[in-house]
């Protein structure tokens, strides 16, 4: 049957001043008003004139991530202030869950368990837990009364038994305003909670009182934004700071601070009566957010995605909007560069009263024959939302869209949804001759759902992919019934010159340099990702492991205080928002937590796995274990991964041969790019290779930390054993923070199969010789020893050829077979010239070869990117290598010239990096000195289209430019 429609374009133009540059995702859309009757099956449309055409969508969703005002919070002055010395402490087992008796106001402190305290003093010498302080505070003078303290570590402030506020973190002097609880007439009873995690804990060696003098507040719509500045996200305002030996080094040695950003936007009366919501995709972190002077609502979690319904509290008359949103990145979740800001996109969506839920979409294919003729059956679920006051009668329509964008057919259904509710509607439809996702050919369909009342009312877009997968016990995974390896990374959310505020370029782009060295699979590691990531996976073709840290929140505090176990909230949000993607192969719920061998962690375990099944019951449920024992989680999850200990696979496959295995996490090969010494070291007394004083260890495969192995000792166990279906190594990309095996000067990790830029360290060739099939020969080191003339140089390959020759200054050292999952390796004395390196197949056929040879001295510079052309939306940007060669054009190795940047026209630099992990230069910056022959700067678009012109220059170099273009 043949269903006919008319296309109807009814755009309102309704968004005033969302300012040109600011995105309206659209995709493909149209709008259908059906003539005659509902059609009530599927229904096969052929594509008419009317397909051609491109209507507005009903939906209005828009990024507004452009004009944002930002400043760093100003320490609000105090006048009237007075220390608040004397106080009472006692240890308590129970913490928060005895406040109701210790936060009481007239809490009896004359008890023997009661000891007089002093701010500084370190009651708790080592103990964990917790301590309450009691004091009755002197008379403050209102308004504002304010209390600012320091606290080691966290801090819950009680006044009169009210709970006023929930400081985390040692670090950062906090201020609590009073007037809410204050009683004119005194006593003021004051209570503190504190939590030690480790080391010395108590009161900071300040606590005060007074008034705050602020006559400002950010959050109110009208004020003064002078000195603050516009940004444009995602922003990463941690990055922006200075390298400080005091700072977390396994933060970065970043300082971290609270900041306000501010946003003013208007929407036209036609948008009321309409549900209009706002969606924050990340914000690192404990974000308050504020609409017109009240708020909206509070977000501990830094990972995960939110979202409020400003219907009822914006104007619609024109008058301006504002938005105001806290930032308080001073308390970790990890232990790793985190970031401070609203660092993904923020989107504005205006949809009628009747809608597709938020996440309301969900299509699972049951496929058939998927080896030789698929066809598959569609199950769509969709979620419709009536926000309004009376029932509504609607047709849901459900169109579905091939990869080339023709109609495969449509389905509807009418609807009944009560007043203020929602209702899932379940519909099927078939697909012949699917056109299944795999990592070759990722092939996406795109389900078009219109709600249509009287008329289509609203629309969403849904992109999905049709495939099988299969984690079998003996075989390994299966996609499509083809046993594919797993050959992942696992990766943070950081990169150079930017920090975690990573445009969706830069997701892409690093997704293509994980994909270049043979990688076929992300674990994001170890919190839901960017959604724009999952996006480049679904569209790139590679495989993911979706993750959330939420197990075990309760014992920790690391992520959204205060969450009890039965508090399944970021499971269920990470499972509604990223279930359509087909890249998504499992669901993690946990890394490493202290919990996961007991019978408690099972159950929390279990409690996740069955709200994961609520939503979503075509993936396997599983976690990233470090020890290897059959015990806790591994009894209640569906595949089993293991964190290093290579060797535990094959004693446990035998031992438990019906649950099928891989590395979850593996290797942690530490190496820094381009740095070949052999010298010892020790640190925390483990042996390690490299340059202990520069914080550099040896780029030649051999430096792993005692819990971890090096790549060579790592994959040879997932490639071998049939029954592991692969793993994640350790990581992709390096990142700020967990400078293993250091500490200060190391700012960024060590971990890298790519350096921080993305540049590939020698151990990315030995990955990419077993994850590819094309012959590859790779040599190293360089061949720039001077001094070192006729002293032994280990030179070794990495290749998937079966025999190696080197050829040293035009002489063969003899051929060397070459081990599977091995390399091979030469020592040879240096004599300047050339390193050559023939591989050569069973047959004795050249297949590949590389070479090192002895440059000359740095004489020029220059300049490679793979994308020249930008979008003009002032977040696009373009990666470009920036290489120091010398006048043949080699890239010389050791080179460490700076660099200056000039970018004029219609961008900007957007940041450099260098990958050297002790390099203190700023990252945003447009300088940036070489590191071994190599840096990097980021070239960002404008929002307005035109020329780019970049200069590089350095002194005694020739000076290099690149011609980009924003259209
Ligand atoms: C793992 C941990 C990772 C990272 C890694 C470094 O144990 O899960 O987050 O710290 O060690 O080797």
């Amino acid at each position: 049957m043949q269903v006919g429609f008319l296309v109807c374009y009814h755009i309102e133009d309704f968004i005033m001043d969302i300012k040109k540059e600011e995105k309206i995702v659209i995709g493909i859309r149209r709008s259908m008003l059906p003539f005659g009757l509902v059609a009530l099956a599927w229904s096969t449309v052929l594509p008419t004139a009317a397909y051609a055409q491109t209507p507005a969508p009903l939906r209005k969703r828009i990024q507004i991530d452009a004009g944002w005002r930002f400043q760093m919070e100003t320490p609000v002055a105090l006048t009237n202030l007075a220390q608040v010395t004397a106080w009472r402490w006692r240890a308590d087992e129970n913490g928060p869950k005895d406040a109701a008796t210790m936060a009481a106001p007239d809490a009896d402190t004359t008890g023997t368990e009661w000891k007089d305290a002093a701010p500084g003093d370190d009651v708790f010498r080592g103990r964990e837990g917790y301590a309450w302080f009691r004091t009755t505070l002197p008379s403050v003078p209102g308004p504002h009364r304010m209390l600012r303290l320091k606290v080691d570590d966290d801090a819950d402030v009680y006044l009169n038994g009210v709970k006023l506020a929930h400081h985390e973190g040692w670090q950062s002097e906090f201020s609590v305003a009073l007037d809410t609880a204050w009683k004119a007439e005194g006593p003021n009873a004051l209570a503190i909670l504190v939590r030690n995690l480790q080391g010395p804990g108590g009161l900071g060696s300040s606590v005060a009182v007074g008034t705050s003098t602020a006559s400002a507040d950010p959050t109110q719509p009208v004020f003064n934004e002078a000195g603050w500045r516009t940004v444009h996200l995602p922003h990463d305002y941690v990055v922006e700071g200075k390298f400080t030996p005091t700072a977390d080094a396994s933060h970065g040695s970043l300082p971290t601070a609270p900041a306000w950003y501010r946003k003013s936007f208007t929407l036209p009366a036609s948008a009321k009566g309409k549900s209009v919501w706002i969606d924050f995709d990340g914000v690192y972190r404990d974000s308050k957010v504020y609409l017109n002077g009240q708020l909206l609502g509070e977000h501990p979690s830094g990972y995960t995605g939110f979202r409020y319904d400003i219907s009822k509290l914006a104007y619609y008359d024109g008058g301006s909007n504002v938005l105001t949103v806290h930032v308080d990145p001073t308390a970790q979740e990890g232990w790793w560069y985190e970031g401070g800001g609203i660092y993904r996109h923020v989107w504005l969506n205006i949809a009628d009263a009747l809608h597709v839920a938020p996440n309301g979409t969900f299509v699972t294919a049951e496929v058939k024959d998927p080896l030789h003729h698929p066809s598959a059956t569609l199950t769509i679920k969709t979620t419709i939302t009536n926000a309004s006051e009376q029932a509504q009668e609607c047709t849901v329509i459900s169109e579905v869209f091939d990869p080339k964008g023709h109609s495969v057919g449509v389905i509807k259904t009418p609807q009944s949804v009560p007043a203020g509710g929602k209702v899932e509607l379940t519909q099927s439809a078939p697909v012949a001759n699917a056109a299944l996702w795999s990592i070759e050919k990722p092939q996406l369909y795109r389900l078009h759902t219109t709600i249509a009342g009287g008329q289509p009312v609203d629309d969403v877009d849904t992109p999905f992919g049709i495939r099988t997968i299969r984690f079998d016990k003996d075989k390994g995974f299966f996609l499509n019934e083809k046993p594919v390896k797993i050959l992942g990374t696992c990766d943070h959310q950081d990169f150079a010159g930017v920090g975690t505020a990573m445009p969706d370029s830069v997701l892409v782009w690093r997704t293509q340099q994980l994909k270049a060295i043979g990688s076929n699979a992300v674990r994001m590691s170890h919190n839901p990702p960017a959604p724009e990531l999952l996006d480049a996976c679904d569209r790139l073709g590679m495989l993911v492991m979706d993750e959330t840290r939420h197990l075990g929140d309760t014992q920790s505090a690391k992520t959204p205080r205060g969450t009890g176990y039965a508090d399944l909230s970021e499971v269920t949000d990470l499972v509604l928002r990223d279930r359509n993607h087909p890249s998504i192969i499992i669901w993690s719920m946990c890394n490493e937590e202290p919990l996961q061998g007991t019978e408690e962690g099972a159950r929390i375990f279990t409690a996740m796995r069955n709200r994961v099944l609520q939503y979503d019951t075509t993936r396997p449920i599983s976690c990233a274990m470090n020890d290897s024992a059959y015990h806790g989680i591994a009894l209640v999850e569906d595949i089993r991964g293991f964190n290093y200990d290579p060797g535990s696979y094959a004693r446990y496959h035998p031992l438990h041969p019906e649950i099928p295995l891989y590395g979850s996490e593996t290797a942690s090969t530490v190496a820094t790019r381009g740095v070949y010494s052999w010298d010892r070291f020790t640190m925390d007394g483990h042996a390690y290779t490299g340059v202990k004083e520069q914080g550099w260890v040896s780029a030649y495969d051999v430096n792993a930390p005692p819990w971890a192995q090096t790549a060579q000792n790592s994959w040879p166990q997932q490639a071998d054993a049939p029954f592991v279906a692969g793993g994640f190594a350790w990581t992709g990309f390096d990142y700020k923070g967990e400078p293993t095996p250091f500490a200060w000067p190391d700012i960024n990790s060590n971990f890298g199969i790519l350096d921080e830029c993305g540049f590939p360290k020698d151990v990315a060739y030995y990955y990419k010789a077993w994850w590819t099939s094309k012959p590859l020969v790779h040599v190293f080191p360089h061949w720039n020893w001077p001094g070192k003339e006729g002293q032994p140089i280990p030179v070794w390959v990495y290749s998937n050829a079966a025999r190696i020759d080197l050829i040293v200054n035009g002489t063969s050292l003899g051929s060397k077979p070459m081990p599977r999952n091995g390399h091979v390796e030469w020592n040879v004395p240096y004599a300047p010239g050339s390193v050559v390196a023939n591989g050569y197949d069973a047959k004795g056929r050249l297949v590949a070869s590389d070479r090192v040879e002895t440059t000359g001295a740095p004489a020029a510079i220059r300049l490679t990117t793979d994308r020249t052309r930008l979008t003009p939306d002032g977040e696009d940007m373009t990666m470009i290598t920036v290489a120091v060669i010398d006048a043949q054009g080699r890239v010389v190795p050791t080179a460490d010239n700076p660099i200056h940047f000039d970018v004029s026209g219609a961008g900007q630099v957007a940041g450099v990096g260098n990958g050297n992990p002790s390099d203190h230069d700023p990252d945003k910056s447009s300088d940036r000195r070489a590191f071994n022959g190599l840096c990097m700067v980021l070239v960002g678009a404008k929002e307005k289209p035109g020329a780019i012109h970049l200069t590089a220059t350095a002194p005694g170099l020739k000076s290099a430019s690149l011609e980009l273009n924003a259209k």
